[in-house]
């Protein structure tokens, strides 16, 4: 069976997406910083599932990170046909208050890399196979500016579009690409992004998470089946529904009251 390689494969949806592809019998190589979470994530899936694995520590908001990771696959001579672009995170919060440096470091993981490995993984992935897959992990966040999660909602923008229009291209050279656009999702999103102290945010957050293995089990579903815009749950797709057909204005002020800290 050939490989599939995750980006942010210690824990949340990458985790979760691991798992499913193990479970589907890809052997599978992971990517992030936490070491001791990739060895052990790693482990897990050989005994569960019997596939092989291996992993790369690498922060990938690092320019260089996605050629490094490129040179490893090759190097390794891994036989890879599905790519998992899921490492990201979000900032909460004025985009005057956060730190600007902070906000440029989330733009680089969560845009430039993730278009840098693309790049560099689609000669890698038409190497040997006749049919390949490439997952985008955008967010509900994409279909509309978020107030108070500004750069974080116009990088998934980027990447919602980046994705649909590469799907598009690469249809020919056997490339399926798929985006996937989570809601709130039970991980360490939150956390990260500052925001449990949000109290309407985490709020909703509770209300309408879904499990990473929920989300994890739609987006392999959909990726398989060569879906171009993956959203999780009815509620989402509902969520996504009103911000096209509603004015931007009154989206934009809903969210206002969800996100303001
Ligand atoms: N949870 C939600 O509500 C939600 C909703 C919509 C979209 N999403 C998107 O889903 C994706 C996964 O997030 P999650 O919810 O699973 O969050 P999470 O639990 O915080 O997981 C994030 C993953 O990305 C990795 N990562 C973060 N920064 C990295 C860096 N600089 N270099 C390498 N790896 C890095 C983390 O690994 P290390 O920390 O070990 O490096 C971890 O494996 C993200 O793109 C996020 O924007 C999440």
């Amino acid at each position: 069976m050939s490989y599939a390689l995750i980006t942010g494969g210690s824990k949340g949806i990458g985790k979760a997406i691991a798992e499913g592809l193990a479970a589907k019998k890809y052997n599978i190589l992971l990517v992030a910083r936490s070491e001791n979470l990739l060895k052990e994530n790693a482990a897990e899936l050989e005994k569960k599932y019997g596939v092989k694995t291996d992993f790369f520590v690498a922060d990938i908001s690092a320019n260089d990170s996605a050629k490094k990771i490129a040179d490893w696959c090759t190097t390794k001579n891994y036989d890879i046909s599905v790519l998992v672009n899921n490492a990201g995170y979000g900032l909460g919060g004025a985009f005057s208050k956060l730190s600007l440096d902070e906000q440029l470091n989330m733009m680089q993981l969560n845009m430039q890399s993730l278009v840098q490995l693309t790049y560099l993984m689609i000669p890698v992935l038409k190497k040997n196979h006749s049919q390949h897959y490439i997952l985008n992990v955008a967010s509900t966040a994409a279909h509309q500016a978020v107030p108070f999660l500004g750069i974080y909602s116009a990088t998934k923008a980027f990447v919602l579009s980046f994705s649909r229009a590469i799907h598009h291209e690469l249809k020919t050279e056997d490339i399926s690409v798929s985006c996937l656009c989570p809601g709130p999702t039970d991980t360490y999103f939150m956390e990260r992004a500052g925001m449990t102290n949000f109290e309407k945010a985490a709020k909703q957050a509770e209300r309408m998470n879904m499990s990473p293995e929920a989300v994890a089990k739609i987006a392999l579903h959909g990726l398989f089946t060569g879906k171009l815009e993956i959203i999780p749950g009815a509620v989402n797709k509902t969520g996504a529904f009103f911000s096209r057909i509603l004015p931007k204005k009154l989206v934009e002020n809903t969210l206002i009251r969800v996100y303001k800290p």
